[in-house]
């Protein structure tokens, strides 16, 4: 689907203090940015921020960065989040647009990020082969595992069954243990929860929401994430491919 140019979007976040465009000049070195030395989470593909900026305005004990890949997108997180604070200071948030396949650029182990959450990443199902660029597939995986902390959790929603299914075997092979999971969140009374605009969008056409907390296991993990395929999958994949 294509969306429409903001053309206010890129003025607005380019004088705004907790915006970065250049996120790869502050790796090693996040922390610092933040007036307040406290837990560091991320949100991956915030889209435009309407959980976001309740999260982050609810929990000042904690800073956040919140990424997408697009301006026109964020400039709707940065109008919410500046809602949402009204007259207080902003000091817990950045907001940073980058490819977050390139993730490793960006965060390094110092950074000591505590929790990351992904909410319905695109779930990249038209063609096996395209299972890669999801946020959750081992070549991501593999990518936060080095700047998470050992014990850091990765807190997953979808509306997606493929997607949440498969997700729970890349977990698996990259070295998280499942704490928590339920098939329908907003029937589990799980709180907070902090509904954003797709999971709004899908709850009110009767989608279950999966959700899930997987938690980083120390120690090293022996897999190739660009080479690795899920046990099946390859098969799958050969017999979609002669299909093309
Ligand atoms: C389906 S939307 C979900 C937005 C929001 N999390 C929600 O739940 O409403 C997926 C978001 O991920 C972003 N995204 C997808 N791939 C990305 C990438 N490689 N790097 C950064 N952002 C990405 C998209 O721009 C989009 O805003």
């Amino acid at each position: 689907m294509h969306m429409r140019t903001k053309k206010w979007a890129k003025p607005e976040l380019a004088v705004c203090p907790y915006f970065t465009d250049e996120a790869e000049s502050l790796r090693g070195r996040w922390r610092e940015r933040f007036p307040k030395d406290q837990p560091l989470y991320l949100e991956l593909g915030c889209g435009k921020g309407v959980s976001t900026a309740a999260m982050v305005y609810d929990q000042p004990s904690v800073n956040f960065v919140a990424m997408d890949i697009t301006c026109n997108v964020l400039g709707d997180t940065r109008r919410n989040i500046a809602a949402t604070f009204g007259d207080k200071p902003v000091e817990n948030v950045m907001i940073a647009r980058y490819d977050i396949a390139y993730i490793h650029n960006v965060f390094a182990p110092e950074d000591r990020i505590e929790r990351i959450y992904i909410n319905f990443c695109n779930p990249w199902t038209k063609r096996p082969k395209y299972a890669k660029r999801r946020l959750t597939h081992p070549r991501q995986l593999m990518q936060y595992r080095d700047f998470l902390v050992d014990g850091g959790e990765i807190w997953f929603k979808t509306d997606d069954m493929p997607l949440f299914t498969e997700s729970l075997q890349y977990f698996d092979a990259c070295g998280f243990e499942m704490r928590y999971l339920v098939n329908d969140l907003h029937a589990s009374g799980f709180a907070p929860n902090y509904v954003s605009e797709h999971e709004q969008k899908f709850s009110s056409l009767g989608v279950p929401i999966k959700f899930v907390i997987f938690r980083k296991k120390s120690g090293p993990v022996e897999i190739d994430p660009v080479r690795w395929v899920m046990p099946g999958a390859f098969a799958r994949l050969r017999n979609a491919e002669a299909e093309d």
